[in-house]
């Protein structure tokens, strides 16, 4: 199948403090000067990652690109990240998170490189925010996961799956913690509907997107 639930369990044997520390990096995130949403702000870091031998090895590389045929807001750009939180890395449930998605689709984690998008989408008043305001689309990679970390205050953000020809096949409201929408990014298109604040003030939605792509092949 093209896409997935699952439920990450972060606390699973994990620290609650750890826990804590995600909760509060979100409040600590860069605008996104790439975003242009009138009424919303999108917050973001980044950090690629990958697993070598035993060990994990984190990338210093922040720059990141997509083509237009996948982006036609921001594609062909070189936009450059702020990277995620020493202390979230620190955390290992990252790291976590990636070894369950690639123990989930039955794939070799030393064969892929992960890229990690922290993201806050923030709506005020009665303006529409959006996650994706380049519509539907496919983000270029291999596979790809959202991982909903909490929503605060808002309505909508409406997770939608579609197959090649932009049907609808899949929708989805992602609002636990830790609850990952699995996509193969080959086999489907996908886009978050609007999100709004809930009485008219100030409202947020913090996820992590997980990028993979085979080593080599960005
Ligand atoms: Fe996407």
């Amino acid at each position: 199948m093209g896409w997935d639930l699952l439920g990450l369990q972060p606390s699973l044997g994990e620290p609650a403090a750890s826990e804590e520390v995600l909760t509060r990096s979100f409040g600590q995130l860069a605008p996104d000067a790439w975003y242009n949403v009138p009424g919303a702000s999108r917050y973001r870091r980044f950090q690629r990652f990958s697993k070598v031998a035993d060990s994990w090895e984190y990338a210093d590389d922040y720059m990141f690109k997509q083509s237009l045929e996948y982006n036609v807001l921001v594609g062909d750009l070189e936009r450059t990240f702020e990277p995620i939180d020493k202390e979230v890395m620190e955390t290992g449930l990252l790291q976590l998170f990636a070894e369950r998605q690639a123990a989930h689709w039955g794939i070799d984690l030393k064969a892929y490189e992960v890229a990690v998008h922290q993201f806050r989408v923030e709506v005020v008043g009665d303006h529409a925010g959006t996650s994706t305001p380049e519509g539907i689309h496919q983000d270029g990679h291999a596979f790809v996961a959202i991982v909903h970390w909490e929503s605060h205050n808002i309505r909508g953000a409406e997770s939608r799956i579609y197959n090649l020809s932009k049907r609808l096949l899949f929708s989805h409201t992602l609002r636990n913690r830790a609850e990952a929408l699995l996509i193969n990014d080959r086999m489907c298109f996908h886009d978050v509907s609007e999100l709004h604040a809930l009485d008219g003030q100030i409202g947020w939605r913090d996820v992590f997107v997980f990028d993979w792509n085979l080593k080599g092949d960005k």
